[in-house]
């Protein structure tokens, strides 16, 4: 029954969680990046514009869902309908997915912490990545195993598995209370050293200045909203889940707004002290700075080792700092994830959180073992754009409009509302109805027609069919075939109904 249901131990512990949740890699190596091709300052617009009209006003769907439903994904959209909980598997299925993925990015953060201290990469951290590190092939080419992958996707799991298996308060909030402080203290270090650096000044002008004639380009704002999406977390069902263990009488829609802010400011400082990094390695070099700035795997992997090995003192420290800092910003990442997965296998079938979490974690394990073969990469830069784009988007856009339009948006707007200080009005429905459910119908559409102009990266057609749009089909069937698979306990379910 309800009071089974495990919760949080404070609010505060639930904000530093869900804060932990949404300052990922994305903060690290996506925004930076993203604000300096996309107009720089000037981006902050439509950014802050993305965040108030769809990203915070989805937030608080999510965690009011959860709150009032006291359920994961699943368990939440099946009280509103039973056909439903399709949606709510195909979204905890992607979250499931993109945990085996990202759970290796990680991995390599863990061995890239130890590579830092005498900088193994040398000279050439291109060629070290790619060809040593990696020993990359092809698609259909498995290539060897890497060990030292495998050993860091085990401590992955393993210390996911271990945190979750002690619950709510013992496990997450507790981990949160101690990872969170630790990333703060990192980020705002690199950030120093970062804009100390010489030739600082030079990158955060690439970073910030702003060019407003992107204003009127489409593509920016469906990026600063795409950008929201990813970066708080939405479509996962972690916020749904992280919700459903906050006690009756909580603030939902304060919460969403520091949750937000709080993921906005680990952002902007992570920013600052990249592009610092940035900007001192182009004068270094003495090149422009275009050929410096880069983003994701090859800003954190490629890019930051050739940072490191120019700083002036302290290299191997920073660098252990900078992969310290991202494989903390991952766990906490990684651990929303593993949760909102588990929560819906727990809530489903009724087994003991501890069973779940060992299967889960179990099986996490093994399929993230193709990750550290030769073919990791290519697979997963597939899996990644396919499900993020289309997967992620398309529950976000269905979420909107089932909602919105097939349901009483007003009921969780008076349920927020009862139970918050800042009171939502109907902007807040207006956001979700039509900002949210129109700016993520324009984006599928754009992406459909690029995706079918050409084949995403030139990888071959059979990998695009198989990992690209299969693994899209794939999970929304094996979603509707676990929607059919009935209740363990049918009766808890009508009981909770009656919140
Ligand atoms: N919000 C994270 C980021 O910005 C990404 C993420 C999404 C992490 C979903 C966990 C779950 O990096
Ligand atoms: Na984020």
């Amino acid at each position: 029954s309800e009071e089974n249901r495990d919760q949080w131990g404070s609010r505060f512990g639930f904000i530093l969680a869900a804060i932990g949740s949404a300052v990922g890699l994305g903060n690290i190596w996506r925004f930076p990046y993203m604000t300096y091709e996309n107009g720089g300052g000037a981006f902050l617009i439509p950014y802050f514009f993305a965040l108030l009209t769809a990203g915070i006003p989805l937030l608080i769907l999510e965690m009011g869902l959860g709150h009032k439903m006291r359920g994961s994904a699943p368990l939440s959209f099946r009280k509103i309908k039973e056909k439903y909980e399709t949606l709510g598997w195909w979204s905890v299925l992607i979250t499931f997915v993109v945990t085996v993925y990202y759970s290796v990015i990680v991995a390599w953060a863990i061995n890239f912490m130890s590579y830092s201290f005498n900088q193994v990469w040398g000279a050439t951290p291109n060629k070290f990545f790619f060809k040593e590190y990696l020993q990359m092939t092809s698609f259909w080419n498995i290539g060897g195993i890497r060990f030292n992958i495998l050993a860091g996707l085990a401590l992955v799991w393993g210390l996911n598995g271990f945190i979750l298996y002690n619950g709510i308060k013992e496990g997450i909030e507790k981990a949160a209370k101690i990872f969170m402080p630790i990333l703060a203290l990192l980020v705002v270090l690199i950030t120093i050293r970062g804009v100390t650096l010489p030739g600082a000044i030079n990158g955060l002008n690439h970073f910030l200045k702003p060019d407003f004639s992107v204003l009127l380009n489409p593509n920016v704002w469906v990026s600063a909203y795409g950008q929201v999406f990813f970066t708080l977390s939405l479509g996962f069902g972690i916020m749904i889940a992280y919700a459903s263990y906050l006690p009756k009488k909580e603030d939902v829609v304060n919460n969403a707004f520091i949750t937000a802010f709080a993921n906005s400011g680990f952002s902007f400082l992570a920013g600052l002290g990249i592009f610092g990094v940035l900007g001192y390695m182009a004068q270094a070099k003495g090149i422009p700075f275009k050929e410096v700035a880069t983003d994701g795997i090859g800003l954190a992997f490629i890019a930051f080792p050739k940072a490191i090995n120019m700083l002036p003192g302290m290299q191997g420290f920073f660098g252990f700092l900078f992969f310290l800092c991202l494989t903390i910003a991952g766990i906490s990442s990684t651990m929303s994830l593993v949760e909102s997965f588990s929560s819906s296998v727990i809530d489903k079938f009724q087994i003991k959180r501890k069973q779940a979490i060992a299967l889960v974690c179990g099986l996490g394990f093994l399929a993230s073992t193709i990750f550290a073969t030769g073919m990791g990469l290519v697979v997963l830069d597939v899996v990644d754009h396919f499900i993020l784009n289309y997967g992620l988007v398309i529950v976000g856009l269905i979420e909107s409009i089932i909602l919105g339009y097939f349901w009483d948006l007003s009921e969780i707007k008076d349920h927020v509302n009862q139970v918050s200080d800042f009171k939502v009005g109907n902007w807040w429905i207006i956001a979700i109805k039509y900002v949210t459910a129109i700016i993520l119908g324009v984006m599928s559409v754009m992406k459909l027609k690029n995706e079918l102009a050409s084949l995403y990266n030139g990888y071959p057609l059979s990998a695009i069919i198989t990992l690209g749009w299969g693994t899209v089909f794939g999970l929304v069937i094996l979603a509707y075939v676990t929607k059919n698979i009935s209740w363990n306990q049918e009766i808890k379910v009508d009981v909770l109904k009656e919140e």
